[in-house]
């Protein structure tokens, strides 16, 4: 149980027995708040939840029994547990305060040693109820959620996947056909199917890797060097960067870092910046990265001297599926779920992304996270 005992309502219209009930309930190490009738306990409740309520039956003005249903009936208080404190002869009254949603009642003359034992027992009672409520709401945001990933797979599923299937399955016919007469064909149409093949498996792993990502949020934090972090991954995309002959400059910290993230899913960012800046940025252009220390921060940036991106898609770039839908950019291959695997693990980082961009001149993708502590145990 936390430290806070817990905060109990007293209603009695008798002075000195709220004085007596407060002074041993404060002595048990409780709060104490007190009304002297049951409409201002009502109105007290509303802006005072206690989380125990002891009520008196017989009070002037409207009586225990009245009290005890508002409260019930209102949303506010109708969660908090009531105890009667009643005569020991009134076995109708006992009744009918259960038949009110009263949880106990105490017989006067009241002795300390139940009531602070009837008190504690609700308010355990009453705690453990809420923590099954928490528990509760927490499972069915965490289902809400599972369903909102699968319902993104299906419809991805029907059209982005159904498409490259349907050419694979029209190759095949076609592969049947030509077999006999023209092993050249053949041939063209085996790179097709191949294609194809690789467009669904790409996009199959990036989908799975960002359901993943949306329903768990354990990251692996490692201790990295900022430099040698960066120029493996630079290196990663080498190939594609001779292929296109683009010339990549790279500027780090001139004094190397420690960083404290997850290797696996950083190489992800990084080599998805890259792979973008390479993939729309025509022959002989130029790819820069850039890392910067700032406090407890790194800034690291890619520009290029691309296609760039006209400013009314800049928004939207960063949600799944989203493509710029223009010819120079659909020609090249790609998903669209690229920017939102950067943006979920730079979130999860604690840092953020941005991005600035002008068509025909060409984008800088970045992002600031921090650097990250050190993780001593699991
Ligand atoms: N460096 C860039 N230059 C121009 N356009 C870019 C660049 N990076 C991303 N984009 C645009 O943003 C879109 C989304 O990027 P991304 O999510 O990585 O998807 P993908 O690369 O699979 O198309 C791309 O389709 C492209 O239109
Ligand atoms: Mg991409």
């Amino acid at each position: 149980m936390d430290e806070r005992k817990g905060i109990i309502l007293i209603v009695d219209d008798i002075p000195t027995n709220l004085e007596v009930l407060m002074q041993f309930l404060e002595g048990a190490g409780y709060e104490v708040l007190v009304a002297t009738d049951g409409e201002s306990a009502i109105e007290q409740v509303e802006y005072a939840p206690p989380d125990v309520i002891l009520l008196d039956v017989m009070m002037p003005g409207i009586d225990g029994f009245e009290t005890c249903r508002r409260l019930k009936a209102n949303p506010v208080s109708s969660d908090i547990p009531v105890i009667f404190m009643t005569a020991l002869s009134d076995t109708v009254d006992k009744v009918r305060g259960f038949e009110l949603g009263a949880e106990d009642y105490i017989t006067k003359p009241l002795h300390q040693e139940e009531v602070v034992a009837r008190v504690t027992a609700h308010l355990t009672l009453h705690r453990q109820k809420q923590e099954i409520q928490a528990l509760r709401q927490q499972e069915r945001l965490y289902y809400e959620r599972l369903v909102k990933i699968k319902d993104n797979i299906l419809s991805t599923a029907s059209h982005d996947l159904k498409n490259p299937l349907t050419s694979i399955l029209i190759t095949v016919d076609m592969i049947r056909h030509y077999l006999p007469r023209d092993p050249d064909i053949v041939y063209k149409k085996l790179d097709t199917l191949q294609q194809e093949a690789d467009r669904m498996y790409n996009l199959i792993v990036q989908l799975l890797d960002l359901a993943r990502l949306e329903s768990d949020i354990v990251l692996r934090r490692q201790a990295l060097s900022l430099t040698s972090w960066m120029e493996g991954n630079i290196n990663y995309v080498h190939p594609q960067v001779d292929d296109k002959q683009l010339n990549v400059i790279a500027q780090l910290p001139e004094e190397d870092i420690t960083v404290y993230w997850d290797n696996e899913r950083m190489n992800q960012v990084l080599q998805n910046l890259l792979s973008n800046a390479v993939k729309y940025t025509p022959v002989g252009g130029t790819v820069e990265v850039s890392a910067a220390v700032q406090g407890e921060d790194i800034h690291i940036q890619v520009s290029d001297t691309g296609l760039g991106i006209p400013a009314g898609d800049i928004p939207k770039l960063f949600t799944k599926f989203y493509r710029v839908n223009t010819r120079q950019h659909m020609a090249v291959s790609g998903s669209g779920l690229g920017l939102s695997i950067v943006k979920e693990i730079v979130h999860k980082h604690g840092g953020h992304v941005w991005v600035d961009s002008e068509e025909g001149i060409g984008s800088t993708f970045g992002f600031t996270i921090p650097i990250g502590e050190e993780i001593l145990s699991e």
